[in-house]
């Protein structure tokens, strides 16, 4: 049978860092995300008993990292199904990979959803998105709707993402400032296995809970700008932990250091924007529907801007009629 998934990536406004379980991905602490309407993949999954192996292609790359772990969470599903046929995946993105834009987000999220449905599979959510975190943890939270929260759990069956509100609930848009469309030197997943060398990562963790009961408050207020405010920090508290690892991980470049002057700049001025940044080079800027316009034609004039995407709240992983092959 064969089916397809659209997904959205995700920005987290707190972040994923760090991890409890390795193998099963549980995260060292809740996260909380919105997703972005204009950065998706596209995946078509089918299993057939004609293939002898499973044919990968991502973005029409057949071979690397990222195509194992595609057949690792092909291999899950066939544990479920207990059928041992081969699958054919197509998957694409609609936005450079592996520039700090977690491809890997909506990748999983539309691979799980796509891939399950091919098996005949009708899984819960709830089930998707435990299922989405084992391919990569920030998949979880392209499963629901709109603003998600991910509950660490401590277990396989706790650790997943909610939805909080439906992607209409805040007018809040990303505009992603791409600087740079090359790989990144050090994967994310990488990154993730030595958060404990940074001295302040205990700190980060102590103070998690309450950072996130705050902005929970703040989402539920609608108060933009202390929501902003303490996106930003959290931002730079993470930037913070990745100087400080051993070895130490710089993901900023100058550009992305202009831009982050710039937002600082623009809000003295008096816009309500603030950033905030992933494992990449580009920044995510985060504003009100209301100043799009205004700050997008701002961005382009900042050196070493190459592109902007324009983001609004999106729904969450959904199957579509039309497939890729
Ligand atoms: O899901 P991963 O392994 O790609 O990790 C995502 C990590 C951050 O993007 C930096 C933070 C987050 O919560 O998305």
């Amino acid at each position: 049978m064969k089916a397809t998934a659209v997904a959205p990536s995700n920005i987290a406004f707190i972040k994923y860092w760090g991890r409890k379980n390795e193998v099963l991905r549980l995260p060292s602490n809740g996260s909380i995300s919105m997703n972005l309407s204009n950065l998706t993949t596209t995946t078509t999954v089918e299993f057939s008993t004609e293939y002898t192996n499973d044919i990968v292609s991502i973005n029409g790359q057949q071979e690397g990292e990222g195509i194992e772990r595609v057949i690792k969470q092909l291999d899950r599903i066939r544990e479920i199904t207990h059928n041992a046929a081969k699958a054919k995946v197509v998957s694409e993105n609609n936005f450079p990979t592996a520039t700090g834009l977690s491809s890997s987000a909506s990748g999983f999220a539309a691979l799980t959803l796509a891939a399950t449905m091919a098996a005949g599979l009708h899984l819960s959510e709830k089930d998707l998105s435990i299922l989405a975190r084992q391919g990569s943890g920030s998949a979880c939270r392209s499963i629901p709707t709109g603003f998600v929260e991910w509950l660490d759990g401590d277990t396989t069956e706790t650790s997943y993402a909610v939805s909080l509100y439906k992607p209409d609930y805040f007018d809040i848009v990303d505009i992603v400032a791409i600087t740079d469309t090359g790989k990144k030197d050090v994967t994310t997943s990488q990154g993730h296995k030595i958060s404990a060398t940074s001295p302040f990562f205990v700190t980060r963790l102590k103070n998690m809970p309450e950072k996130i009961k705050l902005f929970k408050t703040y989402l539920e207020k609608k108060d933009f700008n202390s929501l902003g405010a303490l996106t930003e920090q959290e931002a730079l508290e993470l930037h913070a932990i990745y100087f400080t690892l051993n070895p130490s991980l710089i993901y900023l470049r100058p550009e992305s250091l202009s831009i982050i002057k710039a937002v600082q700049k623009w809000r003295k001025e008096g816009l309500s924007v603030y950033f905030t940044l992933n494992t990449g080079q580009d920044v995510h800027i985060i504003c009100q529907k209301k100043d799009i316009r205004k700050i997008d034609e701002l961005l382009k004039t900042v050196a070493g801007v190459k592109q902007t995407i324009i983001n609004f709240p999106s729904i969450g992983a959904h199957v579509v009629d039309s497939h890729l092959f």
